[in-house]
């Protein structure tokens, strides 16, 4: 089924997941996942997209480069205009419809302490091409994807380890400053406030 998406086997890719929250509105969050076959691996710490793939195994993938959608996506912050119909982002090309299938639930211990990941195995049932959108490398978007998957394992830093994460913000910031299109000038803004919201609470 993956032949003609151009995805390797064992490669950790970073998605964009939509599940359905309660109330029927959309929680779409960015993940690295793995593909095997015609499974696709998640492993996930205790958060909503668990909890409501907990309550309904059918989920979507949206696989995008666009740098904007990702932090608005991890801030919370898409809203309708992201979205066509059916919960299909804009900014996507390739949709994956998938089904859970298989939780097992480990214990992973690091420099946080014990966390428990739930390793979810889902079927792909289905996808869909929706552009052609080339699939280039692009350093500025690599280097803002970086900052979000510090910037959502924030909560666990102790103050020693958030200053250093600001030191190497403030080196992205000049690249990004350097080379960003408008996207990733958005993206920026976006994350110097969730830093500075953050920063007051330390
Ligand atoms: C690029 C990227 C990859 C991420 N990969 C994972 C992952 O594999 N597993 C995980 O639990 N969280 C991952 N995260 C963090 C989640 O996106 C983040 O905790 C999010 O707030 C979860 O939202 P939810 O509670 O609505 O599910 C990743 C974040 C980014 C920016």
């Amino acid at each position: 089924m993956f032949n003609n998406l151009n995805i390797e086997e064992n490669t950790r890719y970073e998605v964009l997941i939509t599940t359905n929250n309660n109330d029927n509105s959309y929680n779409t969050k960015p993940f690295g996942v793995l593909f095997k076959q015609d499974n696709v691996i998640l492993n996930l710490y205790p958060n909503n997209t668990l909890k409501n793939i907990r309550n309904n195994p059918s989920f979507t993938i949206q696989l995008s480069s666009n740098p904007l959608t990702f932090t608005k996506a991890l801030l919370g912050k898409l809203d309708e205009s992201d979205y066509d119909d059916n919960g299909i982002l804009k900014k996507t090309s390739r949709i994956l419809y998938a089904n859970a299938t298989d939780y097992v639930v480990i214990i992973h211990e690091d420099k946080y302490g014990d966390t428990p990941i739930t390793r979810i195995t889902a079927e792909i049932t289905d996808v869909v091409m929706l552009n052609n959108s080339p699939p280039t490398i692009n350093r500025t978007t690599n280097k803002i994807i970086e900052l979000l998957v510090k910037l959502s394992r924030v909560k666990y830093m102790n103050k020693e380890e958030f200053e250093s994460f600001k030191k190497e913000a403030d080196d992205s910031f000049k690249f990004i400053i350097k080379e960003g299109n408008q996207d990733h000038m958005d993206s920026l803004i976006l994350i110097k406030q969730e830093i500075k919201k953050n920063d007051e609470n330390y």
